[in-house]
């Protein structure tokens, strides 16, 4: 029995900006209410071939994601990006960080198409380039910088990975971020690391999975001078966490957990590690998208969870598992409204477009960043394993 009461936000499909940033845009976005949509999108999907590889992001819509060729976590997306050489478009149903690491890890042959231009993600906008070279310059001066090893969560534009690359960096994802920072701290006797954007995963891993206390982290805020710290504290530091954060997964609240455990005490709390601290050391298990499936799959028939994470993947394990009590860790919607942008009628679009002979919303990452971000990415892919809670 599903017992799941997930609100349903009004999911307006909003403006498209594809055509205001400059892309070619060779027909009209079709209508929402066309009734022909899942029709033609076969149709189009069909005509493509082996030609087109389309991937999607768990957190993408039900509409979308059953198109997929396949579904991953971002780790696991970068790497089925890197294992289609054969395919000469790479669609892909997630946010504009992640189509810039496949554009990275693809020939240049192959061109990466993001349905629509607008879908980006707030987390990753929170590391600018110019901020995080203003931290560089300022760890240089507090006598730390040959210390420091940056690491860069995946979400994060192309140009920080280039950074990380360039800096004798890593890229991680919420799936190798203990394995990463393993890698980071044996670069350097005394290693410290900057990580970004997303301080919650830095300091969750750092403390939950690491064994570092919360008195070894610091804060680097970008928006004060000397992110806010004096020197003393960037000498002390293990690890320096930029302030940045998913707005999705920073709604969830130490109370809700709370009361879930007061009403059913059965009950399991599985939350991403993107939630804030003060979430995760309440919950039963904490993993990336894909250990978030698995633990659910694995569960036995009757055992009552509370997820924490993105609500189109909640309620599509709500749906796939009817003989288990899921429920959505919070008491309003969270759905990630810039994944969102993809919807079906983008989707047909693109794929349209492409059977028209239109590349469109092509993601092009010029030739040196990606040249230095693919070197942090590597890092990255040639870690040894996953994690071993995923
Ligand atoms: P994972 O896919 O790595 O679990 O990350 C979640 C996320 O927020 C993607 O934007
Ligand atoms: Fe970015 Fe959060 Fe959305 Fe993931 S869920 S794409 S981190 S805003």
């Amino acid at each position: 029995m599903t017992t799941v009461e997930l609100p349903l936000l009004p999911l307006g499909k909003g403006k498209d900006l594809s055509t205001e940033r400059g892309v070619e845009c060779p027909g009209d976005l079709p209508a929402a209410s066309d009734p022909d949509l899942v029709a033609r999108a076969k149709a189009a999907k069909a005509a493509l071939g082996d030609k087109v590889f389309v991937l999607g992001h768990h957190y993408q819509r039900d509409e979308v994601i059953q198109f997929a060729d396949v579904t991953g976590d971002s780790f696991k997306l970068a790497r089925d990006a890197a294992a289609r050489p054969g395919a000469e478009y790479i669609v892909f149903c997630g946010v504009h960080f992640m189509a810039e690491s496949a554009d990275i890890l693809t020939s240049d042959k192959q061109k990466v198409i993001l349905p629509d231009l607008a879908a980006g993600c707030s987390m990753a906008d929170m590391a600018r380039l110019s901020q995080v070279e203003d931290a560089w310059d300022t760890l240089a001066d507090a006598g730390v910088q040959d210390q420091v090893v940056p690491i860069t969560y995946m979400n994060s534009t192309a140009d920080i990975k280039a950074f990380c690359g360039r800096n004798g960096g890593a890229v991680c994802t919420s799936s190798n971020a203990d394995v990463a920072l393993e890698w980071a701290f044996a670069q350097k006797p005394d290693a410290k690391v900057l990580f970004f954007p997303d301080q919650h995963l830095g300091r969750n891993t750092a403390v939950l999975k690491m064994g570092y206390s919360l008195d070894d982290c610091v804060v680097w805020n970008p928006f004060k001078p000397k992110g806010g710290l004096t020197d003393e504290q960037l000498r002390d530091a293990k690890m320096i966490l930029w302030k940045g954060h998913c707005s999705v997964h920073g709604k969830f609240s130490p109370d809700v957990v709370d009361e879930l455990r007061a009403k059913d005490p059965d009950i399991k709390i599985l939350v991403h590690p993107e939630c804030k601290h003060e979430v995760v050391i309440k919950a039963d298990l904490v993993g990336s998208t894909e250990f978030i499936i698995k633990t659910i799959e694995a569960a036995p028939a009757g055992s009552s969870w509370a997820i924490g994470t993105e609500l189109n993947l909640v309620k599509r394990l709500a749906d796939a598992h009817p003989d288990k009590k899921i429920a959505f860790l919070d008491r309003t919607v969270c759905f990630c409204s810039t994944m969102n942008r993809i919807d079906l009628p983008h989707l047909v679009w693109a794929l349209e477009s492409l059977v028209e002979g239109y590349e469109v919303n092509v993601i092009d990452v010029d030739d040196e960043t990606e040249r230095l971000a693919d070197i942090a990415l590597q890092r990255m892919l040639q870690l040894p394993g996953k994690s071993s809670r995923d």
